[in-house]
């Protein structure tokens, strides 16, 4: 069972997951976290659940996990930024969960644009942002689900060939509590100092920087190169020798 005591224990945030909601079971954190609106919670009111049977993944897709081994956990933010910057938080959450996770493992994992968190050229995390403008500003809540402990066996059938673990990658059991604390000092530190470097450090740790990639516009597959982002976070793609901008929902790579 995921203790609470030993995330906080871990936590050097001055409000990232100071509140926090367990859940042995729920339907999705991200849901969850929504009410938090309602409820008046603080900023960085965090909903962690052991077990969630009906996650949400991005593009109308089901996000799977397995109880007690994964991380499913989401958390609510009342940014005061502009509207044109939100694009830069997947990317922000992404480089917060690299670095989180090489703080704790040794191993550094990789970003695929959006925000897709990769270990050997498969995917081992997700993060889901969803946002409200309402009349004070943004209302918007941070939803991430990682594969921590999870054997091969545990991957669903239908992603074998494209998911993975921490545990699978690193052969070690990793400590849950440890990594969703450096994971969270991370995102803080970031969010609160460091919004001009997201976009060098996103690259950083981008592993399709110039490769040759097939994405996907209106369903229909192209060709193209991939140049990096721009200072919005949309991808610059090179097809026949000119480079073009798409936003996050606009192609999948
Ligand atoms: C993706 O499709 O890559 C995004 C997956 C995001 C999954 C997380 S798990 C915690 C939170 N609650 C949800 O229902 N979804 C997000």
């Amino acid at each position: 069972m995921f203790s609470i005591k030993r995330l906080q224990a871990g936590l050097n945030t001055k409000f990232l997951g100071r509140e926090v909601k367990y859940l042995e079971k729920t339907f999705s954190t991200n849901v969850d976290a929504w009410e938090c609106f309602q409820t008046q919670k603080s900023e960085g009111t965090l909903i962690i659940a052991d077990q969630q049977t009906k996650g949400r993944g991005r593009r109308q897709s089901k996000w799977y996990s397995t109880e007690g081994k994964s991380l499913t956990f989401s958390f609510i933010l009342l940014p005061e930024i502009a509207l044109e910057k939100l694009g830069i938080l997947p990317l922000l959450t992404g480089v917060s969960i690299v670095k989180g996770i090489h703080n704790i493992s040794n191993v550094l994992s990789g970003l695929k644009w959006p925000n897709d968190i990769m270990i050997s050229r498969k995917k081992m995390g997700g993060i889901l942002i969803e946002s409200r403008t309402v009349k004070k500003g943004l209302n918007v809540v941070v939803g991430i689900g990682l594969n921590i402990n999870e054997s091969k066996d545990d991957i669903h059938d239908t992603l074998q060939d494209q998911a993975t673990s921490l545990y699978i990658e690193s052969g070690e059991e990793l400590n849950r509590e440890l990594i969703l604390a450096s994971i969270l000092n991370e995102f803080e530190n970031l969010y609160l100092n460091y919004w001009h470097d997201i976009i060098s450090l996103w690259q950083k740790y981008c592993i399709h920087e110039n490769d040759d990639i097939t994405f996907y516009s209106n369903k229909k597959p192209h060709q193209g190169t991939f140049r990096g982002i721009t200072e919005t976070g949309h991808a610059m793609i090179q097809i026949n020798g000119k480079t073009e901008t798409f936003p996050a929902g606009m192609v999948t790579l």
